[in-house]
């Protein structure tokens, strides 16, 4: 009889949003009447901007046309995007990072979830709790977590770091070393961040422990402090000990159209083992390229048209993030984020759970958000709303949770 990876068999439940997806499935055929307003999922709703429009339809002509034809895309993105990529990504602030270190993917979840395999199999993991699953779920398939615990929600083998309104949501360095650290900044779910200086001291104490860090920097287009840094290798000695996931997901409304990209750098070895050259072997063998036509339209992000075309969609979200964080605070609430990031994060009213919180907000408001429980044990007693709505249906929203 063949054996499966009994590593899957672990994973209690299904996948966060996979769950939640399915409760408000239930919820609308049971009450057909009623107009679900979803800030649930970070999903984006504005269309794309007219510069990646435009990049979109002419790339889609050069396909349809055999002397611009393209077949396989170079497995680890085409010169035209990671030549932007470094240019206005990492050049304009001042980060050194070559166009080799780039490796173009079909996203940052893809990218977070499988970067792991190039660690050794007993690495030892740390991630802030709460966290964004896919970090911890990705390492309990392939085996690295140790046991489940279903009385705390934690993994045996995993370093939990707290980020509450205690600590100011900023970790604190774990007691024991870890291998593989987790950092999101801006963060999901808290929608919070962390100072340049404070990201400068992760990265002091990764090369001082030997540690990696897998930093997602997904949300970096929604900073809006000049203390935060937008990519750590703003930080002095990061490329000794920095991998940088970013997304077009966010930035540009990519949800559906799936971009992202991987930034390892040349720098980063483990003895004689260069991790550029190991996820370049894995790229090689394990994916043919993203799109052209979604590289294409990524090169767009980058031109001057696309630049402001963004810019407003992002203060578009922004506002809506306004929106929601004085909404609720006029209501009472007490509410983190939303200044860097297009996540409120807030406390539950009267110590309610996480999800007793989601189902009174489904039916009293009937409206969709996520519960923090779902991102990790202290993330209990806290809800995350997303600004990615319409600006009309946040401030629905808004006004149903204030008449609650
Ligand atoms: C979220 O809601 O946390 C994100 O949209 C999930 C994702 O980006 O995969």
């Amino acid at each position: 009889m063949f054996k499966v990876n009994e590593n899957y068999l672990k994973l209690p439940g299904s996948y966060l949003f996979s769950t939640i997806a399915k409760k408000v499935s239930e919820f609308a055929d049971a009450n057909p009447d009623k107009e679900i307003i979803r800030l649930g999922i970070g999903d984006v709703t504005q269309p794309l901007a007219p510069a990646i429009v435009k990049a979109l339809h002419a790339a889609v002509d050069e396909m349809a046309n055999a002397d611009t034809f393209k077949g396989y895309a170079p497995d680890l993105g085409y010169d035209f995007l990671r030549n932007a990529i470094v240019e206005n990504d990492y050049k304009a602030r001042g980060c050194d990072i070559a166009a080799d270190e780039i490796f173009v993917s079909d996203g940052a979840k893809s990218d977070s979830g499988n970067i792991q395999e190039i660690f050794s199999a007993d690495a030892k993991i740390a991630v802030c709790d709460p966290v964004y699953p896919v970090y911890v779920d990705s390492n309990v398939m392939s085996g690295r977590t140790g046991e489940y615990d279903e009385k705390t929600g934690t993994w045996s083998n995993v370093i939990y770091m707290p980020t509450t309104m205690e600590n100011g949501f900023v970790p604190e360095f774990p007691k024991e070393t870890p291998q593989l650290i987790y950092l999101c900044f801006p963060n999901n779910p808290t929608g919070t961040t962390i100072t340049k200086t404070q990201l400068q001291e992760w990265v002091d104490y990764a090369n001082r422990v030997g540690a990696v860090i897998i930093y997602d920097a997904a949300y970096e287009a929604y900073i809006s402090e000049d203390n935060v840094a937008h990519s750590i290798y703003e930080c002095k000695g990061a490329k000794t000990c920095a991998i940088e996931i970013k997304s077009f997901s966010k930035n540009a409304g990519f949800t559906g159209v799936r971009l992202g990209y991987t930034v390892v750098p040349k720098d980063l070895k483990c003895g004689s083992a260069s991790l550029n050259a190991m996820w370049a072997r894995r790229h090689g063998t394990k994916f043919n390229g993203a799109p052209y036509i979604q590289q294409r339209a990524g090169e767009a992000v980058y031109s001057a048209e696309g630049k402001a075309q963004l810019k407003e969609q992002i203060a578009y979200y922004m506002n809506n993030a306004k929106t929601i964080k004085d909404g609720l605070e006029k209501a009472g609430y007490t509410v983190f984020g939303g200044v860097n990031a297009p996540y409120i994060w807030l406390k539950t009213p009267d110590n309610m759970s996480s999800w007793d919180f989601f189902d009174f907000l489904l039916e009293k408001a009937n409206v969709v958000g996520t519960p923090g429980s779902g991102f990790g044990p202290n993330g209990e007693g806290y809800f995350r709303l997303t600004a990615f709505g319409s600006y009309e249906n946040t401030v629905r929203a808004l006004e149903r949770i204030q008449k609650l």
